[in-house]
């Protein structure tokens, strides 16, 4: 057995993008031995893919803009399954967690006047998104980080954490785990957790996630009992390049739509003109006319189509390459070249420049891009409390996108730069008090750790099994074909029944070697988390007979009213199998349900 390790501290924060180091630099701010720990290298987080801006109402590009307005918009945007207090909380305080960033050091592009300029995004009412170009998620995490460092946060990098363990009072208590390079155990005890492990995209074919995004996050935490929400609800991003093969799956920014960019179909029609939904036709444009003046003059209130929410945007796009209207690789066409100067271009989007100039040998200053939509984040998530982050299991809290609820069917871009910072912040905050009221120390059954240890081994002493890398290439063909962006029953029954069969295989899977620096077997340590989660999804997914937001069912295409009023939770049963439940939604206060009627000007 490797070399084993232990370290206790007060809060241990495990992942470390936005919201990890937004909750450690809180908790280290209010006193507590604080660790982060993060399975890649610090600063390589899946935030900086989100690149267009941060969503916050500062009103400083369109002064009518403000919290109640930004609220709204998400509340719509997440086909009205949001919680209402994690979006309410998100659209009061993004606008001073922007601030603080500033005051961090991050820097904002900005207006004429010195203020920080703000774009405009799908589904939001006015330009609101603080940025940085479109590399605004690395310049947050650049910011944070060096925050986070500064106030001698412990970071722990390259630590894959296996499982969260509970003392008798059923409190998280340790997180056990390996060091990558060197394959020894590690077991950190702590008083509260912070699980902060971004997305799950890894289970899918085609997906904007770095390697690091195989839910293992979501899956220690359903491991450890807590409630799961909403796991149906997985968000494709409408424009990613899908050529050359080599860069297919790179985001390209919903700031190209939001800066003037139009999507065409082979025939060079702008064919969202034919996907309005009847919930979003007031204040969309019904003509190329109005929809260019949306640019010029907000007060018309009639978005460009483009803008609409992205689940509207990525089935239209399917719909249209399905109509055999798409690009020659798949796709559509995004074309910026013809409605920008290539000094527009270039300033306000130099990240799309570059990457398709080096990766494709296009030039976006003068050619359409070819896009589609691919994996790109999950709504659903570990079920949490909307002011503090914790989740059903004493000690153990979570933020950013493991987190749930804040954006119901379908996430508005820009709404996860600043909510990974309102709860990354609140999660901090809780756990900090949590731990400040937890006498003793946190003590775990030491067989129970050794157990975990040994499992993750067991692939080593197999001469017979399969390779991981098998396994994991037909869980992502299974998820890509059969749980994908449009879904049907009988599809999503045979998921199951292939999740299962890859369940098994998976048991059997078998690495050579040592643990050290050994990616095939830190991929066989990924794929039981990869594995409970993809059925959680496919599970809901069934459940919820209708289409909404992120889940589009072929054989229920419309939203049920009935379904519109519940969440679908998940809880671990002591048999191993899990339970799924209709919740009914919070109630929401009048005051908040009235500016869901109003139209703003
Ligand atoms: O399109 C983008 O820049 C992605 C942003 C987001 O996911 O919020």
């Amino acid at each position: 057995m490797p070399d084993h390790e232990t370290h206790d501290f007060d809060v241990v924060i495990i992942g470390a993008g936005g919201a990890g180091l937004r909750a450690a630099i809180e908790t280290k701010e209010r006193g507590l031995r604080t660790a982060l720990v993060c399975k890649s290298l610090l600063g390589k987080a899946h935030t900086v893919m989100a690149e267009g801006g941060a969503a916050a109402a500062m009103g400083n590009v369109w002064p009518d803009d403000n919290w109640q307005v930004h609220f709204r918009d998400t509340m719509r945007g997440g086909k009205l399954l949001s919680n209402w207090r994690m979006a309410q909380l998100h659209a009061q305080e993004s606008p001073e967690r922007i601030y603080e960033l500033e005051r961090w050091g991050a820097l904002f592009d900005r207006t004429s006047d010195g203020r920080i300029l703000q774009r405009d995004f799908g589904g939001h009412r006015y330009a609101r998104l603080a940025h940085v170009g479109d590399r605004t998620g690395l310049e947050m995490i650049r910011t944070l980080q060096q925050q986070a460092v500064a106030l001698g946060v412990e970071v722990f990098m390259e630590c894959k954490v296996l499982r969260l363990l509970k003392d008798a009072d059923g409190r998280a208590s340790a997180a056990v785990g390996y060091w990558r390079p060197s394959g020894d155990f590690v077991t950190f005890n702590a008083k509260a957790f912070v699980i902060a492990t971004g997305g799950i995209g890894k289970s899918w074919l085609f997906t904007t996630n770095s390697w690091e995004c195989t839910g293992d996050g979501d899956a220690i935490a359903a491991w450890a009992g807590a409630d799961m929400l909403d796991m149906e609800f997985v968000q494709f991003h409408p424009t990613c390049m899908v050529w050359p093969m080599t860069a297919r799956g790179i985001l390209v920014t919903e700031g190209v739509r939001g800066d003037g960019g139009a999507l065409r179909n082979a025939e060079g029609r702008r064919f969202m003109f034919d996907y309005i939904p009847p919930m979003f036709a007031s204040e969309t444009a019904a003509t190329e006319e109005e929809a260019d003046r949306w640019y010029d003059d907000h007060t018309n209130n009639r978005r460009p189509p483009d803008l609409l929410p992205r689940d509207e945007v990525a089935r239209s796009i399917n719909s249209e390459v399905k109509a055999g209207r798409g690009s020659p690789h798949g796709g559509v066409f995004l074309d910026i070249a013809t409605r920008r100067s290539p000094e527009y271009i270039r300033r306000r989007l130099p990240s799309m420049y570059h990457q398709f100039k080096e990766l494709a040998g296009l030039d976006i200053t003068t050619d359409p891009m070819e896009v589609a939509p691919f994996q790109h984040y999950m709504m659903g998530g570990i079920w949490v409390e909307a002011d503090t982050g914790a989740t059903t299991v004493p000690g153990l809290f979570a933020a950013g996108e493991a987190a749930a609820g804040m954006h119901g069917a379908n996430r508005l871009g820009g709404n996860s730069l600043s909510d990974l910072l309102v709860f990354g912040r609140r999660a901090g905050m809780a756990a900090s008090d949590f731990a400040g009221g937890r006498l003793g120390t946190p003590t775990v059954e030491e067989a129970e750790v050794d157990q975990i240890c040994k499992a993750a081994l067991e692939p080593f002493g197999r001469d017979s099994g399969e390779s991981p890398y098998n396994v994991h290439r037909d869980l992502q063909e299974t998820m890509q074909q059969l749980v994908g962006l449009i879904r049907s029953e009988t599809e999503l029954v045979r998921a199951l029944d292939a999740l299962d069969k890859l369940d098994e295989r998976t048991k059997k899977v078998s690495v050579t070697g040592t643990p050290a620096y050994n990616p095939g077997w830190n991929l066989a340590t990924d794929l039981p988390a990869m594995l409970t989660v993809s059925r959680l999804v496919t599970r809901a997914a069934i459940e919820r007979r209708e289409s909404r937001g992120g889940q589009t069912r072929d054989d229920y295409p419309k939203p049920d009213l009935e379904l519109g009023k519940v969440n679908l939770i998940q809880r671990l049963r002591p048999d191993g199998t899990y339970e799924l439940e209709q919740v009914p939604l919070p109630p929401m206060p009048a005051e908040l349900a009235a500016l869901l009627e109003e139209e703003p000007k």
